[in-house]
């Protein structure tokens, strides 16, 4: 069965049971600052797992397209994708766990439908905790439908619990549905959900019970909902006893462009396979980032970061298969012509993905070869070195005359079995930025230009107003802009209705706690992926460098009032800021509010 196949079955067969089939949305989330991408096939159906109705009604079932960027370095072993199709069913109040896990089952295992026998498949339940108790009654849904005991496995939080990629939003316990590829057990523990290779999951049924609040308490929902979603890619694989979704059918056209340009016969090679490996996933996410109706183009900040990203790593494990002609372009027509029927999009878009690729990737072309030339002649001094290192002001050196990556000069190194000081080059890199900076006068995020002592006090005090907004207003309020003068700051931010007197005051006595408290503001250098995944929030109108800088403000790093990228600069500490006062609050666009403040 091929992905094709699978998703029509899908369809058709909740459609049997009941479910309107609706259309998957962007791979861009609206109005959504937590997530640069779609993650899950629930994302765009989270105001109405929270109570919304649905104009399709109260069951659903769709196919959605999602990247999920957290493993990108991994990308190139026999399993992780950044990108891939998600199939969800969902229960908006109708059924609950008995009927999503029957009807699971029924199209997992039913000869009309996947036919996988039973006895292939194992399942993992909630355990419980002190907040929610174990789920003995998905357990009891499974038992009944001869899912053996020793093949329902009991696990905690961290394994069967779902929210979205946000920190707040719907969520519950979960049941994941797993397929035993084979072989031993690999000890006497391995069951279901165990990670050592012979129980790969295929299926998730969510029962979103909670809205869980951005001050981490959990609110019951008025109507409890199922999301599931399965992983297309992954059941394929499993449907076509292969060991790794590379080797099946959704690559095999994709690979074959690659084989070819290349002259290089997959499967003969590790080193090369996994090049194969990383540009057959790339260039699949690229092609559809770029097919959005969003139209996103590689650029230094958010979803268009990573787009570059996943084009230049693409590029480069192009000329390492020895491809000297346009990698990607050949490659994405291919994808198109695969994926176009599902997806249309990609077929509207296709000459501007073929234009933005070609245009990046011999942008990027240029950069690579001035830095490995460059490298090459490096490297026979850094070879004398015992200790196989590399300083981190040479491989600054090589960003900052060249603008070589830091990561292509740690996987050059790598490859000639050495390693770069990082901190060093991380420590260049945060001096640079703060000489470029002092010498040219550039304006900062939010427009200060002015770096006298009152305007950098309103600089901070921009981020406790945006952290107190967000914890009175809620996660969907976003910075849209600043300006900044030694008298007063104003802030605009995306809310969509006026705020009332008591947030105001809700608003001005949190600022004013946290200046209270003489908070420390720290900053660190790290890639803007790091960054997000500390916690911090980004500006995704911004221009951002590789790396960027994250201010945070608060005692420890897990324990931290505000966490932000940003220029700087701010105040060490947030006493003796003064007083914050909101001295206006007034609309400034659809959907933007405006804020004018003082610090007396
Ligand atoms: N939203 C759930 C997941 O992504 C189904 O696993």
């Amino acid at each position: 069965m091929n992905v094709h196949e699978l998703r029509t079955k899908y369809i058709e067969f909740f459609k049997s049971k009941g479910h309107a089939q609706i259309q998957g949305k962007s791979l861009l989330p609206d109005n959504d600052p937590t997530v640069l991408f779609t993650t899950a096939g629930m994302h765009p159906l989270v105001p109405y797992l929270l109570g919304e109705e649905h104009p399709a009604g109260k069951r659903l079932v769709d196919y959605q397209k999602c990247i999920r960027t957290g493993d990108i370095d991994s990308v190139g072993d026999a399993s992780h994708l950044t990108f891939f199709e998600m199939l969800g069913n969902w229960s908006l109040g109708d059924y609950f766990k008995d009927g999503a896990i029957r009807m699971s089952f029924e199209f997992l295992t039913s000869p009309e439908w996947l036919g996988i026998p039973v006895e292939k498949l194992g399942v993992t339940v909630f355990q419980g905790d002190d907040a929610v108790p174990r789920d003995e009654e998905s357990a009891d849904v499974w038992r009944a439908l001869g899912i053996p005991e020793n093949r329902i496995a009991y696990l905690p939080r961290q394994d069967n619990w779902w929210g979205p990629a946000g920190t707040t939003g719907p969520c519950g316990p979960d049941s994941e549905m797993f397929y035993y590829v084979g072989g031993a057990p690999c000890g006497p523990d391995c069951k279901p959900g165990c990670s050592c290779g012979k129980w790969l999951e295929i299926w998730n049924d969510v029962f979103m019970q909670y809205n869980k609040k951005s001050d981490g308490t959990y609110e019951p929902l008025a109507r409890t909902c199922v999301d599931t979603g399965m992983g297309i890619e992954r059941t394929v694989t499993i449907l076509n006893g292969k060991s790794s979704v590379y080797d099946t059918e959704v690559f095999a056209h994709i690979r074959g462009a690659i084989e070819s340009a290349a002259a290089y016969t997959y499967g003969s090679d590790p080193e090369k396979d996994r090049s194969v490996r990383i540009i057959c996933d790339h260039v699949r996410s690229s092609t559809f980032i770029l097919g959005d109706p969003k139209a996103v183009s590689p650029s230094n900040v958010g979803a268009g970061y990573v787009l570059r990203r996943l084009i230049r790593r693409a590029v480069r494990h192009g000329r390492k298969l020895g491809i000297t002609d346009q990698v990607l372009s050949p490659i994405a027509t291919v994808v198109v012509e695969q994926f176009g029927g599902p997806y249309p999009e990609l077929r509207e878009n296709q000459n501007y993905i073929i234009e933005e690729l070609d245009k990046e990737e011999a942008k990027f072309k240029e950069t690579l070869e001035k830095g490995e030339h460059e490298f090459e002649k490096l490297l026979p001094n850094l070879l004398k070195d015992p200790r196989k290192i590399m300083s981190g002001r040479l491989a600054f050196k090589l960003y900052d005359t060249y603008g070589f990556p830091i990561e292509l000069t740690e996987e050059l190194a790598a490859e000639n079995g050495m390693k770069v000081r990082r901190e060093e080059f991380d420590e260049a890199f945060k001096k640079h930025q703060e000489l470029s900076r002092t010498q040219g006068g550039q304006a900062f995020k939010g427009g200060l230009g002015d770096q006298g002592e009152m305007a950098v006090k309103y600089h901070t005090a921009t981020h406790l107003l945006h952290k107190a907004l967000r914890m009175v207003l809620g996660d969907h309020v976003a910075q849209k802009g600043s300006n900044i003068t030694a008298e007063r700051m104003r802030f605009d931010f995306s809310h969509p209705a006026p705020l009332l007197p008591g947030e105001i005051q809700k608003v001005e006595a949190i600022v004013n706690e946290a200046i209270k408290q003489d908070l420390p503001v720290t900053v660190a250098v790290m890639s803007l992926d790091d960054a997000k995944a500390s916690g911090a929030i980004a500006l995704f109108g911004e221009k951002y460098e590789n790396q960027v800088k994250v201010y945070t403000v608060g005692k420890a790093p897990d324990d931290f009032f505000s966490r932000e990228v940003c220029g700087g600069p701010h105040v060490d500490h947030t006493g003796g800021m003064g007083r914050f006062k909101i001295q206006k609050e007034q609309s400034s666009s659809a959907g933007v509010r405006r804020i004018r403040a003082v610090l007396e």
